[in-house]
């Protein structure tokens, strides 16, 4: 441990000016997402009742580089950047040869990478003169996020939160109404969606997609935002490698691997894009490890699919790993992952084999979170305590091969709103709940028809 630097901080002027687009990077053209009804490439016109067209535009995007609005840019001076640090003590702990290096997002007001893109939908949508924000949130990162970035920009937020984390995470419900949203707990009874699955009471993401997405569709003043999965939002994150790969180079270091958790790709879109551009370009030669929940088990056990983004079917087919959407994943209290797709992005990484994906039941994350916790300080979300299980089997791999391997994580949350999960994980009440493959099966089987894909 010693005397070496720990923190690698960046100044105000170092926040990004651009986003990074990994599209014309990738091996193989991206797959178009595809109209329901026809089975034809779905476009820009079919995505007008529900995203204003900045957001459209950048969803399509084929350049290299997006240029953050200034806007954007000043909001992001609220949080951004973002520290990097490098974890002495848990290496120290795992008597590891490896550096450690971990990028932090919970610096941020709702405590996650998700304002990154919050901020800059919403005030797309206020520049086009939207009124309301409807959306879906897990863990109730992404509806605060959502109600946070709404009261910069003076829109109203209206959140459909998963019944299991509404009932999780009472203190979430009070941060989205202290920032002006609303909360509704999904299924709820205000929508056709929620009214047809009152019998699965936990809710799941995908339900909670379609409350959000029924009520932005009948209503010319809102518009639907997304927390994660689509092309936009994986490239609003990519602020944070892009910082990542500064602080790093403050630091000497390149990766050997980048470490992120998956729900629906975001956050490990956002840390690893950046860095995937270099190694794809032959510039490093890096390996990216995707942890998810072996409970909703979507990289490492879906099938590579045209699938709906939510249960009820009402968003364009997107190419994706999938458990079938309405399968309903068991509830684990890393909300955040509990979601039947992931982003068509990152799937297309880990098709063509330059994504690796591992699932990790929730106690083996809870064990490395408290490690984690009990070395470095930080308490991390559940969703990232899977991308901490996976740092220490890399770490370990590192102390057998005797190799002092630079391993870098996105820590993408706090869990100060998740003590309750760690309250049942210390008393040993923390179950590791059974994924069903005859559920997902059977889901698979609901299928829409449409070309095959991979
Ligand atoms: C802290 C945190 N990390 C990760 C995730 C998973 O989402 P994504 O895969 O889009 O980053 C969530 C989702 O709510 C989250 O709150």
């Amino acid at each position: 441990m010693g005397d070496g630097q720990t923190t690698y901080p960046l100044g105000e002027r170092d926040i990004p000016t651009h986003w990074v687009n990994i599209a014309p990077d990738l091996p193989e053209p991206p797959l178009p997402p595809l109209h329901p009804g026809t089975l034809e490439p779905a476009g820009p016109d079919d995505l007008s009742a529900i995203f204003p067209p900045a957001i459209i535009a950048q969803e399509v995007a084929t350049e290299p580089l997006v240029e953050i609005p200034e806007p954007v840019r000043d909001a992001y001076k609220i949080w951004r950047p973002t520290p990097l640090f490098r974890a002495h003590r848990l290496e120290a702990a795992l008597d590891t040869p490896a550096h450690i290096y971990v990028k932090y997002e919970g610096t941020s007001p709702a405590g996650s990478h998700k304002p990154n893109s919050a901020v800059a939908q919403a005030y797309e949508n206020a520049q086009a003169g939207i009124r309301k924000l409807t959306t879906e949130t897990g863990a109730g990162q992404w509806g605060s996020s959502l109600a946070f970035a709404c009261s910069l920009f003076g829109l109203e937020c209206e959140v459909w939160m998963v019944g299991s984390s509404y009932d999780q995470k009472p203190y979430r419900r009070s941060m989205m109404r202290t920032w002006g949203g609303t909360v509704h707990r999904s299924p709820s009874q205000l929508t056709e969606s929620g009214r047809a699955q009152a019998e699965h009471q936990s809710g799941s993401l995908g339900i909670a997609i379609s409350e959000a997405v029924e009520v932005a569709a009948r209503d010319p003043d809102a518009s639907y935002s997304l927390g994660s999965v689509l092309n936009h939002v994986c490239l609003h994150q990519t602020v944070i490698g892009q910082e990542a790969i500064a602080q790093l180079e403050m630091a000497g270091e390149a990766p050997d691997v980048v470490v992120g958790c998956v729900g629906g790709g975001s956050n490990f879109a956002g840390l690893t894009f950046p860095f995937v551009r270099l190694a794809l370009q032959g510039r490093l030669r890096t390996r990216f490890l995707a942890a998810e929940p072996a409970a909703c088990p979507t990289l490492t056990r879906g099938a590579y699919r045209y699938d709906f983004g939510d249960t009820a079917g009402l968003t364009p087919l997107m190419p994706m790993y999938t458990l079938g959407h309405d399968f309903v994943p068991p509830p684990v209290h890393s909300g955040g992952l509990r979601y039947h797709g992931d982003a068509p992005l990152v799937c297309s990484l880990v098709k063509a084999g330059i994504v690796e994906a591992r699932a990790y039941k929730q106690t083996d994350a809870f064990a490395a979170a408290l490690q984690f916790a009990r070395t470095q300080g930080i308490i991390p979300g559940p969703e990232p305590a899977h991308a901490l299980r996976a740092v220490v089997e890399e770490a370990l791999e590192a102390r057998e091969a005797g190799e002092p391997r630079v391993i870098l994580v996105g820590l993408s949350g706090h869990g100060h709103f998740d003590l309750a999960a760690y309250d049942a994980y210390l008393a040993g009440e923390l179950e590791d709940p059974e994924f069903s493959a005859a559920d997902m099966e059977a889901a698979l089987e609901r299928l829409p028809q449409a070309p095959a894909i991979g």
